[in-house]
């Protein structure tokens, strides 16, 4: 299942080194997660997918499926028979697990895509990191977290990393692949070259709030706020500025709509804990407001914007 040489590097705490990850399981079902599990089914790996429920997990795989049948009608456009054979192949890669424990027996990766919670997230992988064989590595896909905090529960520091990825996960090529201080090149060198056979782009982050996308996104989307709050302009016009007068997709207001006004304010509050002082984190009331009136975005119907 996986492959890697007995030598061992002076500075690392264990034997293990450059795994190739061919078998992953994938810790969390949802958005992310059943992401992450297609695309890695699609490029040849084999998947255990873990949820809290057999129910989560069979939505979990009809959604995969679902969005197979997406990509097949694009790229088998003439040949319905292959592309029907392809989505079998990619669904025979994935199997599907309630136990978390059970499931990493036997794996070279423990990528975790569960809630946003440090508490949940450290529980969870302290317990697995006593039953996971000792060359298997673990990562998060945690936005927001420090991915020390998270390897702290555990006790293989060296081959724990992050690997955070975007949604839509089979369409978004980018990659953060996030070492800590204590982070082995072996490991690192693993997570950024299984994130090149999954076909994505890795880029190479330090374990600082945001890593690079969100270090940069979240800030200029919370200026949007402010500009508005200040009345230097309306929404609409600063989401048509954005657009038309920087090439952005999307304006802010209508990126914080899609992205949740709740993750929004839940990564600002963590950050502006973690750095009071610092203007680019300070509080919205406009956000607060919103979310206080579950106002969330895209998800609930409105957000800055109503949505049918
Ligand atoms: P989600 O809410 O869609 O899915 C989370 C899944 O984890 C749920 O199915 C839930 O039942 C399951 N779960 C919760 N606790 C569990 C446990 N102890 N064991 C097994 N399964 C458990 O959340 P989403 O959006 O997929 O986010 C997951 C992670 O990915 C979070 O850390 C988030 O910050 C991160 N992330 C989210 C992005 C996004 O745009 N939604 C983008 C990049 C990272």
């Amino acid at each position: 299942m996986s492959f890697f040489t007995p030598l061992c590097r002076s500075f690392s705490t264990s034997c293990v080194r450059n795994v190739v990850i061919k078998h992953v399981t994938i810790i969390g079902g949802g958005q992310m997660g059943a992401g992450i599990a297609q695309v890695a089914a699609s490029t040849g790996h084999t998947v255990t997918l873990v949820d809290t429920s057999e129910d989560i997990l069979k939505k979990s795989i009809k959604g995969i499926e679902g969005s197979l049948k997406r990509v097949v009608k694009k790229k088998f456009a003439d040949k319905p028979e292959a592309g029907e054979e392809f989505i079998q192949k990619v669904l025979k890669n994935v199997a599907i697990s309630s136990d978390a424990k059970a499931a990493v027996q036997s794996t070279d990766l423990v990528l975790e895509a569960i809630v946003e919670n440090l508490k949940i997230k450290q529980d969870l992988f302290g317990a697995l990191d006593k039953v996971a064989p000792e060359h298997t590595v673990f990562a998060s896909n945690t936005s927001s977290l420090p991915i020390t905090d998270i390897a702290s529960s555990t006790a293989r520091l060296d081959r724990f990393g992050g690997l955070h990825f975007f949604n839509p996960v089979p369409m978004m090529k980018l990659v953060e692949v996030i070492g800590t201080s204590s982070t082995s090149q072996e490991t690192f060198d693993s997570l950024l070259n299984f994130s090149k056979a999954l076909g994505k782009t890795p880029v190479s982050c330090k374990d600082t709030p945001g890593f690079i996308v969100n270090r940069l996104l979240v800030p200029y989307m919370m200026e949007a706020i402010r500009l508005h709050e200040r009345g230097h302009g309306s929404k609409e016009d600063i989401d048509i500025a954005m657009k038309l007068g920087a090439g952005y997709p999307m304006g802010p207001f209508e990126l914080l709509d899609y992205v949740g006004l709740d993750t929004a304010k839940f990564i600002m509050d963590g950050w502006s804990a973690m750095d009071p002082g610092n203007p680019l984190f300070a509080q919205s009331e406009l956000l607060n407001k919103l979310v206080a009136e579950g106002k969330y975005g895209k998800k609930t119907g409105e957000g800055f914007y109503k949505y049918k």
